[in-house]
């Protein structure tokens, strides 16, 4: 008996060990912007395909990055390259239900490997989405907006706003592409 009760301390201990190790890697999937969606809605979005990609002249051209500004990569889920494919939203036509933008931004760097002046991805800031739902979010002509912070130095994720309606202020300068279904970024040939 008293060696079965040392065996179940012994496996209640690894399992603490376990615990501690999963809580210091934070699981960035736990998070929800005050929009109502979760971030694990967009599991897998690093490996989505590219669209664009784009780099602001300064910090106000980024979600997080001060200046000299940042770099940002433009990626589309499967619905939403479809979409491209067929021309939506150039042709306009609504992009169609769950269609997904992110929007993946880096704080700049240079390349001193590099033999003349490059500017590449420096530390990662922030992670924007827009989702497409008609029915969700009929208040934001059916786009639903949500962005994660990520402090590189302390390697923490972070849901962006503070009420509900900050999606107002995403979907308020969004409406200068209406005509495009609120999507500032074209599909470039490659
Ligand atoms: C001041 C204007 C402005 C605001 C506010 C804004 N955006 Fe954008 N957004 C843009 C522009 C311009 C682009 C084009 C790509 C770029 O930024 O390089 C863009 C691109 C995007 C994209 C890629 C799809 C596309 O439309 O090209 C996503 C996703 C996105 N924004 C999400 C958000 C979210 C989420 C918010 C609110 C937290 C937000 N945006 C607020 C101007 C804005």
């Amino acid at each position: 008996v008293k060696r079965r009760h040392l065996a179940v301390m012994a496996i209640g201990s690894a399992s603490l060990v376990v615990a501690g190790v999963t809580l210091a890697a934070q699981d960035r999937y736990a998070l929800t912007a005050p929009s109502g969606i979760a971030f694990s809605e967009f599991k897998g979005y690093e490996l989505w395909q590219m669209v664009g990609a784009s780099q602001a002249d300064d910090g106000s051209g980024c979600g997080t990055s001060p200046d000299p500004g940042c770099i940002k990569v433009i990626l589309g889920n499967p619905a939403m390259m479809k979409g491209y494919a067929e021309r939506v939203p150039d042709n306009g036509k609504p992009v169609a239900d769950g269609a997904v933008l992110t929007k993946i931004e880096w704080a700049k760097a240079s390349n001193a490997e590099a033999g003349y002046g490059m500017t590449v991805p420096g530390k990662l800031a922030e992670v924007a989405f827009m989702v497409k739902d008609a029915r969700r979010f009929p208040d934001t002509d059916g786009w639903g907006y949500a962005s994660f912070t990520y402090d590189a130095d302390s390697d923490a994720w972070k849901a962006k706003g503070d009420a509900p309606d900050f999606v107002q202020a995403c979907h308020g300068c969004h409406t200068i592409v209406k005509a495009r279904d609120f999507v500032f970024t074209h599909y470039p040939k490659r």
